[in-house]
């Protein structure tokens, strides 16, 4: 028995010691001190021992138990402190790496140029308005002078919700003067951007969604000569100084007198060119003196106030601004032409 106790010590002390790993260890230590395992098969002997004998094996078996359960105490130390070795090489960062940059990204030319409009008008007192693009066409219509038969109104030209045409995507930013004058104290002076949807096929000039901005003046004695010389004022701090600009006539049903406001080409300065289509000028906007009509429908006197607006379109504004030949550019969303503003 003496033997047999001895060479387990020496061979379970010798796997002991070779085991390299956690799961290893434990089948060692389940195979040498468990239960069922070898050193307590050979204690189930003792029975079959002298009273002197007994003690003497008793006690070498309780040293190589002790033995095998110290073994298998350190090299768990150890295989526990080489595997967090290895952690730390495996995940170890690399500070001196470079970062990968964050690509952050800038403001749509077509918003920058909104700002800096939306700046110039509040720099002049202006309010800047905000309104529903789903619109009644009570507002987008009727309250502008547009009656049932105008030819705006027409199925084939409005995005209509319903079969009895009153619901509506907005075709114009104009129901936003109806809207401030239902809800704003004379004197008013709002501008007011946003998107309007018309049925139109894309192509370089053309978008069935496309962006305006409406501005719209009311107050006793104001007159034409106020809207020209705060349009002039605002496309020459856009533009430039040196911008030159011409109205001519035009009709709207919510204004009277009319007039479409161009500028004179920056391509060719006015000789005409592909970029103005040999005109020589780029229409800007439509604008006019309220009609009194209008004024009349909303409850303002138009014998005691007066009023000026313009709808003006911000795509063709930006393309302007930023030299963009192709309204598409504008709604693609590449970033090979945005990053380029
Ligand atoms: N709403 C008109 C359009 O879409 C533009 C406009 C606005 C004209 C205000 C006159 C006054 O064409």
């Amino acid at each position: 028995m003496k033997q047999q106790l001895e060479a387990i010590r020496a061979a379970a002390l010798e796997a002991i010691l070779a085991a390299d790993d956690a799961e290893g260890l434990d089948a060692l230590r389940v195979k040498y001190l468990g239960k069922k395992g070898e050193l307590t098969a050979v204690l189930k002997q003792m029975g079959g021992l002298s009273a002197e004998e007994r003690p003497v094996m008793g006690q070498l078996a309780n040293s190589v138990r002790a033995d095998l359960e110290k073994a298998v105490e350190e090299q768990s130390a150890i295989l526990a402190e080489k595997a967090l070795q290895r952690r730390l090489v495996e995940e170890a960062v690399d500070v001196t790496i470079p970062g990968k940059k964050a690509e952050v990204g800038h403001k749509h030319p077509m918003y920058v140029a909104l700002d800096e409009l939306k700046e110039i008008f509040i720099g002049m007192g202006f309010t800047i308005l905000d309104g529903p693009e789903v619109e009644l066409a009570v507002n987008n219509f009727d309250r502008l002078n547009a009656e049932e038969g105008h030819p705006s109104r027409d199925w084939s030209d409005t995005f209509y919700f319903d079969t009895d045409s009153r619901v509506m995507l907005r075709s114009q930013t104009s129901p936003m003067q109806v809207r401030a004058m239902d809800t704003m104290e004379l004197p008013i002076r709002i501008v007011a951007p946003g998107r309007v949807y018309r049925k139109d096929e894309v192509d370089a000039t053309h978008s069935p969604m496309f962006h305006q901005v409406e501005g719209m003046v009311i107050d006793k004695g104001v007159t034409m000569a106020d809207l020209k010389g705060t349009l002039n004022t605002v496309v020459r701090k856009l533009y430039g100084e040196n911008t030159v600009t011409r109205f001519r006539p035009h009709h709207f049903p919510f204004t009277e007198p009319s007039c479409e406001m161009d500028v004179q080409c920056h391509k060719c300065g006015g000789v005409g060119c592909p970029t103005c289509k040999g005109e020589g000028w780029i229409e800007l906007l439509g604008a006019g003196m309220i009609h009194p009509r209008v004024l009349e429908m909303s409850g303002i006197d138009p014998t005691v106030y007066t009023g000026w607006a313009f709808g003006m379109g911000l795509e063709r504004m930006a393309m302007r601004r930023f030299k963009i030949a192709d309204l598409r550019l504008i709604f693609e969303n590449d970033v090979r032409f945005l990053s380029q503003f």
